[in-house]
């Protein structure tokens, strides 16, 4: 494929996807929860970074079981996070700063509180009944197969007043809408057509490959590589609940409500090997999500050599597949990149992801080097973590903390008498925005020298990508090349320092560490460096 030139991009091809999580941005009402109006005060500041679109985790009524993903209308903004017309006024302002609205739109399941799983459990006759899958128990009275749910136990539920049990890849109050039926899709249509109305520009759509299960429910088998004190749910070889072809069937359905409107995109999250994934994309003729989020930056371990092979791998997939490449750190699901990696690297990997060729998405706190906050035992509140209390890192919450603004009471998230719903970081005095807006050498105003020179160097976001030979094990490099011009990224991965000769020569653009080297110095310990190519 001839790469399109930096101007014929669409905007989630230039731009920088930047995910908010709702309840941990900005409290302006004073619960110790964040809102949609915090979120609309704090938009200049995220347009300062110089990203393109910001990503909301749900806002959506919901009895906050699993905060948020368990929706119960997907219509309207839950009271905790405001009304409709504060999303308005959000998106409003989102749009006169030149930023683009993405929601997180949850298909797999709703909340067991939505009208229509109140509905369906009425009984067997209920018209609302087969919008869910509901299942007879197996002979022996226990679940009709060996699921298992993402959180821990089986997958089903029982339902005694009707005497079936009910699928649930996740909560029991967050049951399984039933795909198959056509008028599950129909509804679910409707509410992206509801939010593109309202000016929403696109939708990162949650647990997108678990849409569909095998029609026979056949049990899934073991996975021989499960070691006990992993997540009970990776125990099985997911083959019937996940990935199935009718799956794909279906997103086809909702690229084509998306193509009703202009410029409109999905992105789906989809954890699965890159063969597995990239098929999300479709083809040109039945194309399906705009982006297939790639999360193997999270997956692999930070290895220059093992991140090379697979950038290179997943560089040419992409291309033989005609398909945008994306690069994803961190989200709420995930530990902190910069406790993954270590302080020392965390600039190394701030580049990579803003280099690489493709759609780069940032978790909120990430820029000013948020890290995973140790949580005290009562005050944990993710499900994940709570039913799976014997796995160390099930739960989600030290990822999921308050932003950090100021060094002011509650970091500036809320004001001083309450109590946030997560604790802050103990560093929240030294590590916020204020403390770091005007210092040049802060990782804020790095993030922000990144992105300035995405702006500056189209090549760094429509041009090609080509690794390059560094004869070290701990040197990651590449070129981005867009007609003549190239520019050169160089990752040490290590603590020593190493001389890499002639791909040192070209003139620096930007250094993690705070001198510019001279032409052709080599790589400092942990030092990215990006130059001018020769
Ligand atoms: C996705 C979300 C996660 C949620 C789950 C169930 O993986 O990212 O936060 O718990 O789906 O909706």
């Amino acid at each position: 494929m001839t790469q399109p030139l930096a101007g014929e991009l669409k905007w989630w091809q230039r731009g920088i996807i930047y995910q908010i999580y709702p309840r941990s941005f900005q409290d302006a009402s004073g619960d110790g929860v964040g809102d949609l109006r915090g979120i609309t005060s704090r938009l200049p500041y995220v347009a300062s970074l110089g990203v393109e679109a910001v990503w909301l985790s749900p806002i959506f009524r919901s009895p906050m079981r699993d905060f948020g993903y368990d929706v119960a209308d997907y219509c309207d903004i839950d009271p905790l996070f405001g009304t409709l017309a504060d999303f308005g006024a959000l998106v409003a302002e989102a749009h006169r700063l030149g930023l683009k609205v993405m929601l997180d739109y949850v298909p797999n399941h709703t909340s067991s509180d939505h009208a229509w799983f109140q509905e369906a459990r009425r009984g067997k006759g209920s018209p609302k009944r087969d919008w869910y899958v509901w299942r007879d128990p197996a002979p022996d009275g226990g679940p009709p197969n060996n699921w298992k749910s993402f959180f821990g136990g089986s997958a089903w539920t029982f339902d005694p007043a009707s005497g079936q049990y009910y699928l649930h890849q996740f909560l029991p109050g967050q049951p399984d809408l039933n795909w198959r039926n056509p008028e599950v899709r129909a509804a679910m249509a409707d509410v992206l057509r509801f939010w593109m109305r309202r000016g929403v520009d696109g939708f990162r759509v949650d647990v997108i490959w678990l849409l569909a299960e095998d029609e026979a429910f056949r049990d899934e088998p073991a996975n021989p590589e499960w070691q006990p004190g992993q997540i009970e749910h990776a125990s099985l070889l997911h083959v019937h609940t996940q990935d199935q072809p009718e799956t794909h069937t279906y997103i086809r359905e909702l690229r084509q409500v998306l193509d009703e409107f202009e410029d409109r995109m999905m992105v789906g999250e989809i954890y699965l090997p890159t063969e597995q994934l990239l098929p999300y994309a479709g083809t040109p003729d039945a194309p399906m999500v705009h982006l297939p989020f790639n999360f193997h930056l999270i997956l692999l371990p930070w290895d220059a050599l093992q991140i090379r092979a697979f950038a290179d791998s997943y560089d040419a997939a992409c291309r033989a597949a005609q398909t945008w490449p994306n690069w994803v750190l961190g989200n709420h699901d995930q530990p902190r990149f910069r406790s993954r990696v270590g302080a020392d690297q965390s600039r190394v990997a701030q580049t990579l992801l803003l280099t690489l060729r493709g759609t780069p998405t940032a978790y909120y706190g990430d820029e000013i080097g948020m890290e995973n906050v140790p949580i005290p035992p009562e005050r944990l509140v993710d499900p994940a973590g709570l039913q799976q209390s014997d796995v160390p890192g099930a739960g989600r919450d030290p990822e999921r903390t308050p932003m950090q603004w100021d060094g002011g009471p509650n970091a500036g998230f809320a004001p001083a008498a309450v109590t946030p719903w997560l604790p802050l970081a103990d560093d929240a005095d030294r590590v916020n925005v204020q403390a770091q807006e005007g210092d040049p050498a802060s990782d804020l105003n790095y993030f922000r020298a990144l992105t300035a020179l995405r702006r500056e160097h189209p090549a760094l976001v429509g041009g090609e990508y080509r690794s390059l030979e560094t004869g070290h094990a701990d040197v990651f490099a590449f070129e981005r090349t867009l007609g003549e011009a190239r520019v050169v990224v160089l990752l040490n991965f290590g603590g020593e320092t190493r001389a890499v000769g002639e791909l040192a020569s070209g003139q620096t653009l930007l250094s993690s560490l705070e001198d510019r080297p001279s032409a052709g110095a080599p790589l400092r310990p942990n030092e990215a460096r990006i130059l001018l190519g020769q």
